[in-house]
Parts: C-alpha cells; structure tokens; sequence
C-alpha cells in the first residue's frame, strides 16, 4: 500500500498537482492537506473514477490533529505548502513566513510518519531543505537519503528553453534533451550544465546565446511572475515538474535502479559520492564545503542510492565560474535555513 499526502494540497501548485497524484498507479491513497479549501478540493478529486482513494484533511485548532491523520502511515510526503512570489520579491523575501511553515510541517512528519520520503517544494528551497533537516536531526529521525528539494523545473526550463533555441537549425525536440541543472534554487544558484549534457547544438556555439540561454534557466520563475502580474508564480509548469520528480521516487520505490533525476540534497558522508561531490565544490569555490547541493542522483527502494559527482569533474570553465558564484550565495541561503530552529 502506497500512500502520499501532499501538505499545501488546495493551492495553485497542490491542485493540479493532486489531479496528477489521483492518476497515478503506484499511488493506493492519496491524502490531501491544507489550512484552508481542501474539503472541496478533496470531494471533487474523489469522484474521479481511478483506483486511488482520496481522503482530505484541514488544519485543525487543537493540537494539529488534522496535520497527524493526514500524515498517519504516509510513505510520501510531497509538499506545496506556504506563500509564492509577487513582482520585485526574491524567494529568500519568503523565508520567514515559509520557514514557520516548513517548521511546523516538518515537526508533524517526524511525529507521524518518520520514515517517509520527503520533497520540499516550498520556497527558497535552498534554505527550507535546511530547515526540514534540522527539525528531523532534533527529533533524531534524519534520513538524508529521504530528504529531496524538488528542483526539476530548473531542469524542466533548460530543457525547453534550449530546444526553442535549437529548432530552427536542428529541428530538436525538448524530449530529445536531459539537461542537468545543479547548485540551487534560485538566481545565480542555478546552474545548467549545457557543456556536459547537450546533444551538440549550432546556436551554442556562440557565447552570447549560451550566457543568454543561461540568464533564462536562472530566472525563468521570474518571467512567470512577471507575466502573472501578482498573482503568483508557477504552478502548472511547476506541478509538472513535483509530479514529474515523485513518479521517479515512486518508480525508484518498486525496485527500479536505472532512475535518475536532479535534486538539491544533503550531501552526506554515508552516501556514494556526496565527499567526491563536497572536494570538488571545496576546490572550486575556495572556501568551505557545503553541505547540500542539487546534483542528479540515482533513486533506489531505500532513496538516494548514489550522487553522481563525476558530472562535476567535466564541466568547462565558464561553467566552473558559474559554480563559484553559486557556492557563495548558496553558502549563506543554507546557512539561514539551518539556524532557523535554534
Ligand atoms: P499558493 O498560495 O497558491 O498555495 C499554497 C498553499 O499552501 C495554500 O493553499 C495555503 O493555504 C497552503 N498553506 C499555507 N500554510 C500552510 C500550512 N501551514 N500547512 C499546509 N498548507 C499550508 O502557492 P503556490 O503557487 O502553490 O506555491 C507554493 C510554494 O511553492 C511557494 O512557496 C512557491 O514559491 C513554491 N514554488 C516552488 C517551486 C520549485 O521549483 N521548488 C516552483 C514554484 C513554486
Ligand atoms: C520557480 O522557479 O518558478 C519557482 O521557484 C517560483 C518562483 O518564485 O519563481
């Protein structure tokens, strides 16, 4: 029996994303939370005539018994929770409210179900991961081949984008690319690396269309917001992408080993190529290591099987500098995120 609950689940990305979830045939029950509106998102998604049982459940005044049913023997916890952007904020401008929610989502996991797999959706990512590690080292409950923060839109965006760059000299599909974004979630954070894993495009042969290419993976949410003018940032791209990433979780859980995706991690000794990944950051940002990092990652039954840190080693110089840049903006945005709780 597989059941997932997705906390945040009456929101602009939780909505369509549980529509997906409802779809999906490894999942058995699908468990919807939210502060507000989930009963009739939930009533609505249970008429939906596929094999997954829908159940709902609102926060509730008392000590959050809403927040532990919805939890209660969840193997996935997928979680859209918290406040998006509006035009002229950053992600980090959503720290503190998210972080508060982050907190309290985090601590009901740890009480409720300790052992499932978790995907951070909520922003800044780069700091909200931290968050969700702290609380779980405070209740002893770490896991952190568990622990995701779901980053595939980077990847999603670079795919696209360079394949609108490539159409007209390659006719190229953006089904025909896998491109690997790693770092962070957020501006400069983000870093596509299109040296190493393209198919081999003309227009990149010009500097000025590849640091063009590069702006627009970086700040492609803010083109997005912009476009929505106020009233949020991506949800249905977005709810893509969070399916996307928990379809390979689930696959991964079957006992599929073949999967792999991109996200931003805990980079921890006990797994196969985070020290190989921290040496290299350490070298090529001349400063401390850190200790989380989007990098692709292979899925197993038990979570992250290993991080494929040799990706790291073939990048090109210009992509190295970007990863300079990232280091030290992801050095404080993790440092943040990890005291928020103390
Ligand atoms: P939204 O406001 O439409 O939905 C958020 C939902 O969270 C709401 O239904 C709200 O009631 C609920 N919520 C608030 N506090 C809660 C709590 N304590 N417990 C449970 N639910 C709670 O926002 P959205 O557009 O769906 O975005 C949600 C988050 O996802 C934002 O932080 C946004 O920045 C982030 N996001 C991340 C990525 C990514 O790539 N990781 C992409 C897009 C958006
Ligand atoms: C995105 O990349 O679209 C999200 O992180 C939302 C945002 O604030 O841009």
């Amino acid at each position: 029996m597989v059941k997932v609950t997705v906390c945040g689940a009456a929101g602009g990305i939780g909505q369509p994303l549980s529509l997906m979830l409802k779809m999906n045939p490894y999942i058995n029950e699908l468990s919807l939370f939210d502060v507000v509106n989930v009963p009739g998102v939930g009533t609505d998604l249970s008429h939906i005539d596929t094999d997954t049982k829908v159940s709902y459940h609102l926060k509730s005044d008392d000590n959050n018994t809403g927040l532990s049913q919805a939890l209660k023997d969840s193997n996935f916890v997928i979680i859209p929770a918290g406040v998006p952007r509006k035009p002229g904020m950053t992600r980090d401008d959503l720290f503190k409210i998210n972080a508060g929610i982050c907190s309290e989502l985090a601590t009901g996991i740890a009480e409720t179900c300790p052992d499932a797999t978790v995907l951070v959706i909520s922003n800044p990512v780069n700091s909200t991961v931290p968050v969700f590690a702290e609380v779980f080292k405070k209740k002893g409950i770490f896991n952190p081949r568990k622990l995701f923060g779901v980053t595939t839109l980077d990847s999603v965006r670079a795919n696209t984008f360079i394949s609108e760059v490539a159409t007209n000299e390659a006719d190229k599909a953006p089904s025909a690319f896998n491109i690997r974004v790693v770092g962070g979630h957020s501006g400069e954070t983000i870093v596509p690396l299109f040296s190493v894993c393209a198919p081999h495009v003309y227009a990149l042969e010009d500097e000025k269309k590849i640091d063009a290419l590069v702006h627009r993976v970086q700040y492609g949410g803010d083109e997005v917001v912009q476009a929505k003018n106020g009233a949020g940032s991506a949800t249905l791209s977005m709810a893509y992408a969070g399916y996307k990433f928990l379809h390979a979780v689930l696959a991964a859980s079957t006992g599929d080993t073949t999967i792999i995706e991109s996200s931003y991690v805990y980079l921890d000794d006990s797994i196969p190529g985070a020290k190989e990944t921290k040496e290299i950051i350490k070298g090529l940002y001349g400063g401390e290591s850190l200790d989380y990092f989007a990098m692709p990652v292979v899925l197993s039954k038990e979570g992250i099987k290993e991080i494929k840190s040799d990706i790291l080693s073939r990048v090109n110089n210009k992509e190295k500098e970007l990863l300079k840049i990232c280091c030290k903006t992801l050095a404080g945005n993790i440092a943040k995120g990890a005291s928020f709780s103390q």
